[in-house]
């Protein structure tokens, strides 16, 4: 095996961030005795202020203009592999005159909410045409992907339910389970076997929901689809699928993870999002027309928020049109994910080959991998971090994502960037 070997000037660099940045708790300095109100933990929350003093800190940087696969943040030109713009459609001409037109007829909102006076003709539509194009009777559009599931799941899942929910599922899963009034049980990530031992233990219970994203949105791992659905069926549970990475991506038609399976008539709710492959903004639900029904009368986050506002809902229309119709950027997109994914592979490092334009490097190590996303940053390369708590501790990754805007010359900036670094900080071998 080729010996690894860290650069002096990086060496040094970690200790510092390894001395000054308390990975554990970001709680460096003990509460004093004068500070022991509601306010105290953000007193001692130190990890920001830490991060930011280290040149290390990855959040909020502000972007000061965007392209499909570029931003400039800075006053530089920057190649961004951390969104998830997958098709190109948050910049397409056809979207933005959509909006445009939207906005001068409607306005830049809708005062209310969907239940009371919010509703426009122009979500009607919205509804229609994903029911139409995902084959299900009805869709409600929420205001955000996040809100679908929280309010779909809080509202279904009763006293007597239990809902069966993969770990690594997304947070508003989570927030929609805890607020639910059933209970919910977690089964390791893509485990069977352990999902089914979860429902065999709980043979009694009549209300079963197993709920899982089908694209995991940090590992870029796929559900196993077909083997929840048989398990499902053995077990007279419902089943509940995120389709927020899988729609635009998988399938021959865009419809996501569930139609690459063959499984689309096996799943009964069906969850997704504007702001991955339609490049906006804004969450819906899909189901049968009397689950539809009880969850638009029922489900808080959807009746007690203002509606999705009408620029966005005309962007999405016109963009949901091209999805279903332009196989190219899908083509594309897949292309673009086959060759970085071959040529990480090449440079040595651990990637999984589905068609799942998610790619993390997994470091491991939270000061390696916090300077090397700098570093990344410092060549003009944008990429995603993930460190504890959002992955468990030392299993921190830079997120990669991909989009069918991507160019060979992004594509092959973003490997030298990555296999300079990578062996600068020891991961790979000089
Ligand atoms: C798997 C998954 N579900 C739901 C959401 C929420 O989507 P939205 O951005 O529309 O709130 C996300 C977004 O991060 C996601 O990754």
């Amino acid at each position: 095996m080729p010996k690894t070997s860290i650069d002096p000037e990086s060496a040094k660099k970690i200790v510092q961030i390894k001395e000054q940045f308390d990975f554990e708790s970001g709680h460096l300095r003990p509460p004093s005795k004068n500070d022991q109100g509601i306010f105290s933990k953000c007193t001692n929350y130190q990890a920001p202020a830490q991060a930011k003093n280290l040149g290390i800190y990855p959040y909020f940087r502000e972007i000061e203009e965007t392209g499909s696969s570029h931003v400039v943040i800075d006053g530089r030109d920057i190649v961004t592999i951390s969104s998830n713009n997958y098709l190109g459609l948050a910049k397409d001409s056809r979207v933005i005159a959509a909006g445009r037109d939207a906005i001068e007829k409607f306005g830049i909102g809708c005062t209310g909410s969907r239940f009371l006076n919010g509703t426009l003709s122009l979500h009607r539509t919205l509804e229609r045409n994903i029911s139409s194009f995902l084959g299900r009777e009805d869709s409600i559009v929420m205001s955000t992907g996040f809100q679908a599931n929280q309010g779909t799941i809080s509202c279904l899942l009763g006293r007597q339910d239990v809902a069966f929910s993969d770990r690594e599922n997304h947070a508003s899963i989570y927030e929609g389970c805890a607020i639910a009034q059933g209970k919910t049980l977690r089964y390791r990530h893509n485990d069977m076997d352990h999902l089914e031992h979860l429902l065999q233990k709980n043979s009694q219970v009549k209300g079963k929901l197993i709920i899982t994203d089908s694209v995991f949105s940090m590992s870029g791992d796929i559900a196993n689809l077909p083997e929840i659905v048989k398990i499902a069926k053995n077990h007279g549970a419902s089943l509940l699928v995120d389709e927020a990475h899988g729609m635009g991506v998988l399938g021959d038609n865009g419809r996501g993870a569930c139609e690459y399976f063959d499984v689309e008539k096996d799943i009964d709710i069906y969850v997704g999002t504007f702001s991955k492959s339609l490049g906006s903004i804004g969450g819906f639900v899909s189901t049968k027309k009397n689950i539809a029904e009880y969850i638009r009368h029922k489900a808080s986050a959807f009746i007690f928020t203002a509606a999705l506002p009408p620029a966005s809902v005309a962007g999405v229309l016109e963009g949901l049109d091209i999805l279903a119709t332009d196989s190219k950027r899908r083509k594309r997109l897949h292309e673009n994910t086959a060759f970085i994914k071959r040529a990480f592979f090449e440079l040595g490092i651990q990637v999984n080959n589905n068609l799942v334009p998610i790619v993390p490097i997994q470091i491991g190590d939270e000061a390696l991998t916090l300077y090397m996303n700098r570093l990344l940053f410092d060549d003009g390369v944008f990429a995603g971090v993930a460190v504890s708590p959002v992955v468990p501790p030392l299993k921190a990754m830079i997120r990669t994502s991909y989009t069918s805007a991507h160019t060979k010359e992004d594509l092959d900036k973003i490997l030298i960037s990555f296999e300079k670094n990578l062996k600068k900080i020891g991961v790979l071998p000089q």
